[in-house]
């Protein structure tokens, strides 16, 4: 390396990039040959050294932090044991559709999105949804390099070992090109889980709740010959990374894989309508029960790859896939109390303790009851749900696990109840603080106005943040986050306090190392996995401050606009009348609603939740947020307004095209507008253009613009 020996703090940025490209490319080998391939390519000292030098241009040069930096991929071992691989591509959750009229839209959804007529046939793939767990398979030169849990879909665990033990897995390929990432479902067939869990029992060890906990927790073994004892199956579905194309279909490429050697779901087909995707779903529910491992769905996919490219996807999720979930399982239990939970935005949310039951393969305890009118059998409209009848502690429900995730209460027994048994009445002051609790007009919640003297906000604002989609500081969930909560000597009460942690520890009369539960090991760990959040993307950073109406596609869409922290806070400053250039900029942010804004502003307002947000900020390194790879690009960075009747592609594609392309797309034309692409029919916007000087062009001219890219 021609740079290697300039001291980081001469180099130029120039350099710096060079240098990081490099160095990634280099200690992303170095990790693969020696986490894949047990054959180290240089010490491990020349390595530690290596990395260091990276990470200290990084903290230089924070913009310039690649994607796939070594920092975030071999950085720290995981907790788990588990080193963490970045996804050369992400790897995407499907939305849901839990009956046909779901599934009707979501035809319609792409129809409307491609510009298709409905009489147009579509192809689709309809597949089952394997109940197991998702892995990344890298193949390089035919010779299984790699393979990764999904993890949040941007990082996962490196599963190497484990995954090589796995029969359907193949470890060499042959006719497979230069490099190839399958991906598909890890699964545990029902009969040996069953066998599986009688060996268990035998050996007085944890019995497993359902064959996905089983082969989840098979897989992620750290002793890799526990995982080979393990009857752990595979089928693809999906694809990351390729060097080159593989087909030209869904299926095509499904049957390539086939004839690579990997198992490929015997259910699929290949279906010409929503009548045929609906029935082949009958179909596999009708064979469900007799089939040898769990579903939990049926997955319908775009057939044809070109289609799919053009659709892309939303922030989590493609456009051109659905999972179609069967019907909740359900099962009656009594519901012993209603207990109320306090939330990070103070919102009072009831939660049914129940007499533990068992649904669809997992033990059900707690319901969420989500606000008094549901308790009382009304919906957030004021109709009717379960015919009107309300919820009273004592009561004989039916509960059911919605989507598979939360546990709700489907129905209650009126035969079962006792005519003394009172209706539930919700409380009107906080549980935890005692602060009056309202419910705001339009509201369905009640909120408790405790505010920052709430402690139930306080330490669920904390565990937001240090939620996974959040700072994701290992070692520091939920469990630590309420005992630090509480603790007089080294209290964690707000963000900021995380990062002085390690500060006061050397200080205090009772450093954690000599705390119960902790040594010197698991605490420097835990300082370590806190200094490396130090260094954040501003998206993240957004979704973690907990500011209520922004999510996580929210935190990245205003990131994504303002790019940089400072930028961002100069902003919001001027925004925070509510009016002006400022405001109007935060507004036109395509996917920023009012609320939103109002939300943003007011986090952000002068007063003690700006304070702690200064106090927090202190600590960080604020990551501007990633650019669009937009070489050649002739709309990078512009704002850009549609307006009237596009005739070759739907609103929503320009947008999205737009967006790769790396503009930024506006709802309503101002003094920041670039480029206006006006559609027949365009009035209002198109004048504002003219009146403001804003270069206007047609549908043709700004295809012709984006042609080829
Ligand atoms: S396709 C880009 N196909 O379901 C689309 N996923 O809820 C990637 N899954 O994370 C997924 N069977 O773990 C696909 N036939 C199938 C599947 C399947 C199970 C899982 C997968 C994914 C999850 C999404």
């Amino acid at each position: 390396m021609d740079t290697e020996r300039i001291d980081v703090a001469k180099l130029t940025g120039a350099e710096a990039e060079n240098e990081l490209a490099r160095l990634a490319s280099f200690l992303n080998q170095a990790n693969i040959a020696y986490h894949a391939k047990d054959n180290p390519l240089i010490s491990d000292a020349d390595f530690d050294s290596l990395k260091r030098r990276n990470a200290e241009i990084e903290t230089r040069f924070a913009s310039l932090k690649r994607s796939d930096s070594p920092s975030d991929k071999i950085g720290a071992v995981a907790e788990s044991g588990f080193s963490k691989v970045a996804h050369s591509q992400r790897m995407l959750s499907l939305g849901n559709a839990f009956d046909e009229q779901d599934v009707d839209e979501f035809d319609e959804r792409i129809r409307r999105f491609l510009g298709l007529k409905a009489e147009a046939v579509l192809t689709y793939t309809a597949e089952p949804k394997i109940d197991g767990l998702s892995l990344t398979l890298r193949y390089e030169a035919g010779q299984l390099v790699q393979a990764a849990t999904r993890g949040d879909g941007s990082v996962g665990e490196n599963v190497t070992q484990n995954a090589r033990m796995i029969a359907d897995i193949p470890q060499v390929l042959k006719d497979a090109p230069p490099v190839l990432e399958v991906r598909g479902e890890v699964y545990m067939a029902r009969s040996d889980f069953q066998r599986l869990n009688e060996t268990q029992a035998e050996a007085q060890a944890k019995l497993f709740s359902n064959p996905r906990n089983a082969a989840a927790g098979s897989l992620r073994q750290l002793d890799a010959e526990i995982t080979r004892s393990r009857p752990l199956k595979f089928f693809a579905y999906a694809w990351g990374e390729l060097s080159n194309p593989l087909g030209a279909s869904q299926s095509e490429v499904l049957k390539f894989f086939s004839k690579l050697g990997f198992e490929i779901n015997p259910l699929t087909l290949t279906c010409q309508s929503v009548a045929q995707l609906i029935a082949q779903y009958q179909h596999i529910s009708a064979l469900r029960a007799d089939l040898d491992y769990d579903i939990d769905g049926v997955v319908y996919k775009i057939d044809e790859l070109a289609l799919q490219q053009r659709l892309g996807e939303r922030s989590t999720t493609p456009r051109w896939a659905i999972a179609h979930k069967f019907a909740a399982e359900t099962a009656w239990t009594d519901l012993e109390a209603i207990d109320i939970q306090v939330g990070r935005t103070g919102a009072l949310s009831p939660v049914a303790r129940l007499v533990p039951v068992t649904v669809g393969g997992v033990v059900v305890s707690n319901a969420t009851l989500h606000n008094e009118d549901y308790i009382s059998g009304l919906d957030s409209n004021g109709a009717k749900i379960r015919a009107g009848r309300d919820i009273r502690p004592g009561d004989r429900v039916q509960v059911y696990r919605a989507g598979d995730v939360i546990p709700k209460i489907a129905d209650v027994d009126l035969t079962f109840r006792d005519q003394a048994r009172a209706k539930y009445t919700f409380p009107q002051n906080c549980p935890e603080c005692g602060s009056p609790a309202i419910r705001a007009a339009g509201d369905a919640v009640r909120r408790c106005l405790g505010g920052l003297i709430c402690p139930a906000q306080g330490v669920e604002r904390l565990k937001h943040f240090v939620a996974r989609k959040a700072f994701d500081i290992e070692g520091l969930g939920a469990k630590q986050i309420e005992m630090f909560f509480s603790d007089d000597l080294l209290p964690v009460r707000e963000p900021a306090d995380i990062f002085t942690l390690e500060a006061r520890d050397a200080v205090s009369l009772a450093p954690l190392k000599n705390r119960d539960g902790w040594g010197g090991k698991s605490a420097s760990n835990l300082f370590s996995a806190i200094n490396e959040r130090r260094n954040i993307g501003l998206g993240r950073l957004l979704f973690a401050l907990g500011i209520r109406h922004l999510g996580e596609a929210g935190g990245n869409l205003i990131a994504a606009h303002y790019g940089d922290w400072a930028a961002l806070v100069s902003a919001l400053d001027q925004a925070a009348a509510g009016e002006g250039l400022e405001w109007d900029n935060l507004r036109a942010i395509d996917g920023v609603g009012e609320v939103m804004a109002r939300s943003l502003i007011s986090a952000f307002a002068p007063g003690p939740e700006r304070r702690a947000i200064d106090r927090l900020a202190s600590h960080l390194t604020v990551r501007d947020a990633p650019k669009p790879q937009t070489d050649g690009s002739p709309v990078a960075g512009k704002t850009l307004v549609f307006t009237g009747t596009l005739e070759q592609m739907s609103r929503a594609e320009a947008k999205a095209r737009a967006e790769t392309l790396g503009a930024k797309v506006a709802g309503s034309v101002s003094a920041k507008t670039d480029l206006l692409i006006a559609g027949p029919g365009a009035r209002s916007k198109a004048k504002k253009a003219t009146d403001l000087g804003i270069e206007t062009i047609d549908e043709a001219a700004w295809l012709a613009l984006i042609e080829g890219l």
